[in-house]
């Protein structure tokens, strides 16, 4: 990638990550909208490739964690995550979320960001208000929430609700693989740009990635929006539909039709 791409690239993630924040405008000087318009009027008008499908996951080094998992049951995972001080986010817990679920083999597991304030509170995954939403598309692909899998890429609520670091993410991501693999949904869908980051190590916009398969640990992984971002932009709710819409195709399903 050339050095102008590059840049381009990384204004259009900072963007993409402003809006997923709720930033809705931006202050520009008038020079700088004159220099990025020649700039525009100067690049070469060739559309980038389009990557084939599923895309692989980065080929980034394997990502750095002391965890060690020894436990061969979710419930001894789940009790190993309990006592964890794999990173610092253990200092600030109140309790640890591992997820939970139909843990033998459902059609889906989906993965969220990490515990905010009521998950930390009960030590449960997606019980505040995302939640609800997340039990409502649950519901509306014809699922009870039991039926599906829900974690998390992080286990402890980072302080404030801010981001997961990636450092955080690659400590903790040894416990999800494990409870991937014992669990072996059949899709896992991704909610967010962070669950996509922490699992892939891809950097990238959601708002472009969503709706593209990918494969995590040999499963096939839908990127779609998380619902948080959802509740703040309703507006986005049929693509994040159409990717569900997706998933349940590929499991050979379809929606229930809706009564009343
Ligand atoms: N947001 C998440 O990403 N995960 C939760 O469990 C709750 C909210
Ligand atoms: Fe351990 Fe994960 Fe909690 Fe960090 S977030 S302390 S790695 S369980």
């Amino acid at each position: 990638m050339s050095q102008r791409d590059q840049f381009i690239s990384d204004l259009e993630n900072f963007l993409e990550d402003q809006k997923e924040e709720g930033v809705q405008t931006l202050d520009i000087s008038p020079e700088t909208l004159v220099a990025l318009k020649a700039s525009t009027q100067k690049a070469d008008q060739k559309p980038a490739a389009k990557p084939a499908s599923p895309r692989p996951a980065s080929s980034a080094a394997p990502p750095q964690s002391t965890v060690n998992v020894s436990g061969k049951t979710l419930e001894e995972i789940a009790g190993q995550i309990r006592v964890c001080s794999a990173c610092p986010l253990c200092n600030s817990r109140k309790n640890t979320v591992p997820g939970e679920g139909n843990a033998n083999r459902p059609d889906i597991m989906f993965i969220g960001e990490g515990p905010g304030a009521d998950e930390d509170a009960q030590g449960r995954p997606f019980v505040g208000a995302a939640g609800q939403l997340l039990d409502k598309m649950i519901k509306a692909m014809g699922y009870q929430r039991e039926e599906v899998f829900i974690a998390n890429i992080v286990k402890c609520r980072p302080p404030g609700n801010r981001v997961p670091l990636p450092a955080e993410m690659d400590a903790c991501l040894p416990w999800l693989r494990a409870q991937t693999a014992l669990i072996q949904p059949k899709i896992i869908v991704a909610l967010g740009k962070t669950a996509v980051q922490g699992l892939l190590h891809e950097e990238v916009a959601i708002t472009r990635f969503r709706g593209t398969w990918c494969t995590y640990e040999g499963i096939n992984l839908m990127p779609t929006y998380h619902p948080a971002y959802l509740l703040r932009s309703p507006g986005k709710k049929g693509e994040a539909w159409a990717d569900l819409k997706a998933v349940l195709n590929n499991l050979g399903k379809e929606p229930p039709i809706k009564k009343g």
